[in-house]
Order: C-alpha cells, then sequence, then structure tokens
C-alpha cells in the first residue's frame, strides 16, 4: 500500500459520497490547471462511478474543460458503444452532458487487444506529462482488483510496459489496463468504493486479512491516496473517531 498514510473517508451515503469525491475532482483539477495549465485525469470504469460523472458534469463550470485531459484507466475489449464500454459509460454520464470537451484518449476497445495495447501506450507517451498523471480515478471489485489488473495475473508484476491487454478468465473477456507503475506516479489516486457488496473487501484491506496481498494492495502511489467510501462499504472496519 501507499507509502504516505491513505486518508479515508467514510461518507453516510451513496449520495455523499459523490458530493464529496466530485468537490475534491474539482478542486484538484483547479489546482493542476491553475499551476501547470492543464488537468490529466484517468477515469475509472465500472458502475460506482457513473453518479460522480453525472455530478461532474451538473457542477462543470467549475473547471475549465477545455485544459482537462482524460484518459482510461482500463477498457474492456468491445466497441465504443457496447453496453459494457467504460467509454460509453463516462460518454453518458459526462462528455455528453459538458458544453466545453476535454480532449479524451479513448482506448480502442474495438481493435484486437496487443494492437490496442500499444497504440494506447504510445498516447500517454505523446500525451502525459513526464511526471505522469494528476489524478487517477479507481473503483475496487469484490475481489480486490482495480482497473483490468486482477488477482493471480502477470499485469501485476509488469513494471516495463504501462499498458497491458489481458484476458480475464473470470469474465472470459479481454480487458485493456493502465499497469501499476501508471498508477503509482500519479499525483493523486482517489478509490471509489460503494455499497455492502464491498464490505468484505474493504475489512480485508483495512484490517489486514488478506492472506495474499489483492492488487489494491500492490499500490504503492509517490502521492497522495484517498479512499471514498460509503457507510454500507465501510460496515466492518471500524469507524475513524
Ligand atoms: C471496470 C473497472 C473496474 C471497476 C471494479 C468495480 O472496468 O469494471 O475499471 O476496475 O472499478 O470492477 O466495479 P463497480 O464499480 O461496477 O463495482
Amino acid at each position: 500500500m501507499s507509502t504516505a498514510s491513505p486518508k479515508l473517508h467514510v461518507l453516510p451515503s451513496p449520495e455523499a459520497l459523490y458530493k464529496e469525491s466530485a468537490a475534491r475532482v474539482l478542486s484538484l483539477g483547479q489546482q493542476a490547471i491553475a499551476e501547470r495549465g492543464s488537468f490529466h485525469m484517468a477515469l475509472a470504469g465500472g458502475s460506482t462511478p457513473r453518479a460522480l460523472y453525472k455530478l461532474l458534469a451538473r457542477n462543470a463550470a467549475q473547471l475549465d474543460w477545455s485544459r482537462v485531459q482524460l484518459y482510461f484507466g482500463d477498457e474492456r475489449c468491445v466497441p465504443p458503444d457496447h453496453p459494457d464500454s467504460n467509454y460509453r459509460m463516462v460518454r453518458e454520464a459526462l462528455l455528453d452532458r459538458l458544453y466545453t470537451q476535454p480532449v479524451v484518449h479513448r482506448m480502442a476497445g474495438e481493435k484486437a487487444p496487443a494492437e490496442a495495447a500499444a497504440d494506447y501506450t504510445e498516447i500517454l507517451r505523446r500525451n502525459l506529462p513526464a511526471d505522469g498523471l494528476d489524478l487517477a480515478l479507481l473503483g475496487l471489485g469484490g475481489d480486490g482488483h482495480i482497473a483490468s489488473l486482477f488477482p493471480g495475473s502477470a499485469t501485476l508484476d509488469d513494471r516495463k510496459h504501462s499498458v497491458l491487454a489481458d484476458f480475464i478468465i473470470s469474465m472470459n473477456s479481454w480487458r485493456l489496463t493502465l499497469t501499476l507503475p501508471v498508477f503509482d506516479q500519479a499525483r493523486q489516486l482517489m478509490l471509489l468504493v460503494s455499497g455492502a457488496s464491498k464490505a468484505h473487501v474493504i475489512e480485508q484491506v483495512f484490517n489486514g486479512h488478506a492472506s495474499s496481498r489483492l492488487p489494491v494492495q500492490r499500490l504503492h502511489p509517490r502521492g497522495a491516496l484517498e479512499w471514498f467510501i460509503d457507510d454500507a462499504a465501510a460496515a466492518l472496519i471500524p469507524q475513524p473517531e
């Protein structure tokens, strides 16, 4: 886990989690643009962040989106209009609701996985600042996976590549994912976890029960790591005073 101690925000409801995390994203974006002229953010996929993206769109006026560059932490190897596409989820929840469009670096889920991974490696090389992402948003799977870095996968030990394609046996599908070095290099990581179905994995992470380190515990970010967890997901861990 992180060298700097992770900050834990336990929120009383999913709505409070989205409100708090949206405010954090917007303030990090304002700070990055003020200090460096741009804001490079990797988006999480899955279902948890959808409500956050809608809230960011509702509060879009608080950020100069013309200076924002959006990346994807991972993508399913499907076309961009497929129901499982993370890009489609982001387009519907955020991009279609923005008046000013950010630069969007989409992972080409429609291409052959290895080709799409190579393409995205080049996209990162050409567009990411030398010191990496300003912010990476991550969700957490019930098995402790982050992005598409799944337990037992060789992708967790790869320190050479920034983007990999991986066949996920448990899902019988190909995925594209940023690797741990990219997430670790980010100035800031935000993990968003909501719902009772995540209570056990949160307990494993925070009570150190994990016999083998979960993918999320393989993170060693150079920057700050903040957890935004709602009360249902935090039900099995001691609540901060
Ligand atoms: C994806 C995500 C993945 C997700 C977790 C949690 O493409 O599915 O990147 O890592 O964050 O699986 O998913 P939920 O938010 O749907 O619970």
